[in-house]
C-alpha cells in the first residue's frame, strides 16, 4: 500500500488538491478515517467532472459531494483559499503529524507519540532512531525514494523481473502485479504482488516456503535489497532496478502476498482496486445479496448470515454472480 497519490490533473485540480489535503489531514492527524473517505470520494467525482466548477451548488449535485464539502468548495472559489486549510497549515502539531507519516512505518498513532515526544522533522528522527522499529528505520533510510512515483516504464522492467525468477522457480506459479500499475496507470506509487500456486488452498497447511523461495530469488539476483516485514504469506520490502549506463534507480516499495489458489481472483480484485471501486462494488454485491471481501465471495442468507464461499476461477466470476456488469481494471477508477 502506498500513501501517495497521483496528482490529479484536471479542470478541477485547485479542488481536488484541497480535498486530498483535508482527508490526509482527518486520516493521519484525527484519525477519522470515515471523514478521510468522504473527502476521498468527493475529490474523485470531481477530478472526473467534465467542465469547470463554478458554484458549490453545481458541485453538490454529484453523488459524493454534501452540504459541508458544497460550503468549502464556495469558500474556495470565492477567496482562493480555505481558512480550514490555513489553520491546519499553521498548527505545528498536526503539521508534525502529517509529516511524520510520509515515513514508511510511521502511522497516525505513532507519528503523534513521536510529535508529542518533540521528534518532528526527519532529522529528529535520525537523531532518535533508537525509538524507531525495523520498518519506520528503513523508511526512513529511503524517504526521498519512496515519495517518488514509479513511472510505468520501470514497473514493467520490475514485472519483467519478477515474473521471470518466478516462473523459473516453479512453472505452476501465478503471480499478478496489481494496484495502480494493473488499472494502467502512468505512474505507481508502489509494486503490489500477488502469488498463488495450485498446491495452496485455504483449506490446506500453511505453507511458507511459496513466499520465502520466491523472496530468496529476487534477493540473491540483488532485486529485493531489504525486508520491512517477512510473514509467512506476506512480504514487505524494498527493491531496485540493476542500474543501466551507471545510471542508479531509486529504491521501491515491493509487497508480495502470497494467496490460496481458491481466493486468488477475490485478491487479484481488491488489490486491483482502486479502493473507492472495491467499495462501490462491495456495496453492489450486498444489494444483490453477496459479502465481497479480499479473501471470498458467499452469499447471505435471509437471516443475514454469510453462507459458503462461493467457487470462483476468474475476476469475471465475481462480477457474473453478483450482477455487476465487467469492468477492464482500466476502468476501475471507481
Ligand atoms: P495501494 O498500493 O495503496 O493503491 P494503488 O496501487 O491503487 O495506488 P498507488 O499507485 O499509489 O500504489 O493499494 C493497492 C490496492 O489495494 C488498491 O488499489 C485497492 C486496495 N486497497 C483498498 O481497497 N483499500 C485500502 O484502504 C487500501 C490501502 C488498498
Ligand atoms: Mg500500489
Amino acid at each position: 500500500m502506498s500513501k501517495r497519490k497521483a496528482p490529479q490533473e484536471t479542470l478541477n485540480e485547485g479542488i481536488t488538491d484541497f480535498l486530498v489535503e483535508l482527508a490526509n489531514y482527518e486520516r493521519n492527524v484525527n484519525r477519522a478515517i470515515h471523514k478521510y473517505n468522504a473527502y476521498r470520494k468527493a475529490a474523485s467525482v470531481i477530478a472526473k467532472y467534465p467542465t469547470k466548477i463554478k458554484s458549490g451548488a453545481e458541485a453538490k449535485k454529484l453523488d459524493g459531494v454534501g452540504a459541508k464539502i458544497a460550503e468549502k468548495i464556495d469558500e474556495f472559489l470565492a477567496t482562493g483559499k480555505l481558512r480550514k486549510l490555513e489553520k491546519i497549515r499553521q498548527d505545528d502539531t498536526s503539521s508534525s503529524i502529517n509529516y511524520l507519516t510520509r515515513v514508511s512505518g510511521i502511522g497516525p498513532a505513532a507519528a503523534r507519540k513521536l510529535v508529542e515526544e518533540g521528534i518532528k522533522t526527519l532529522d529528529d528522527l535520525r537523531n532518535n532512531e533508537n525509538k524507531l522499529n525495523h520498518h519506520q528505520k528503513i523508511g526512513l533510510k529511503y524517504f526521498e525514494d519512496f515519495e517518488m512515483r514509479i513511472p510505468r516504464e520501470e514497473m514493467l522492467k520490475m514485472q519483467d523481473i519478477v515474473l521471470e525468477k518466478v516462473k523459473n522457480l516453479d512453472s505452476e506459479y501465478l503471480a499478478t502485479v496489481c494496484g495502480s500499475f494493473r488499472r494502467g496507470a502512468q505512474s505507481s506509487g508502489d509494486m503490489d504482488i500477488l502469488l498463488t500456486h495450485p498446491d495452496f488452498m485455504s483449506d490446506s497447511p500453511k505453507q511458507p516456503h511459496l513466499l520465502h523461495q520466491v523472496v530468496q530469488s529476487l534477493e540473491e539476483c540483488k532485486f529485493l535489497t531489504d525486508t520491512l516485514v517477512k510473514g509467512d504469506t506476506k512480504y514487505m520490502g524494498v527493491g531496485q532496478l540493476p542500474s543501466e549506463g551507471g545510471k542508479q534507480f531509486p529504491f521501491r516499495r515491493i509487497d508480495i502476498r502470497l494467496i490460496p489458489k481458491d481466493q486468488y481472483f477475490c485478491g487479484v480484485l481488491y488489490f486491483t482496486g482502486s479502493d473507492i471501486f472495491n467499495k462501490n462494488m462491495r456495496a453492489h454485491a450486498l444489494e444483490k445479496g453477496f459479502t465481497l471481501n479480499e479473501y471470498t465471495l458467499r452469499p447471505l442468507g435471509v437471516t443475514g448470515m454469510a453462507g459458503e464461499p462461493l467457487p470462483v476461477d476468474s475476476e469475471k466470476d465475481i462480477f457474473d454472480y453478483i450482477q455487476y456488469k465487467y469492468r477492464e481494471p482500466k476502468d476501475r477508477s471507481e
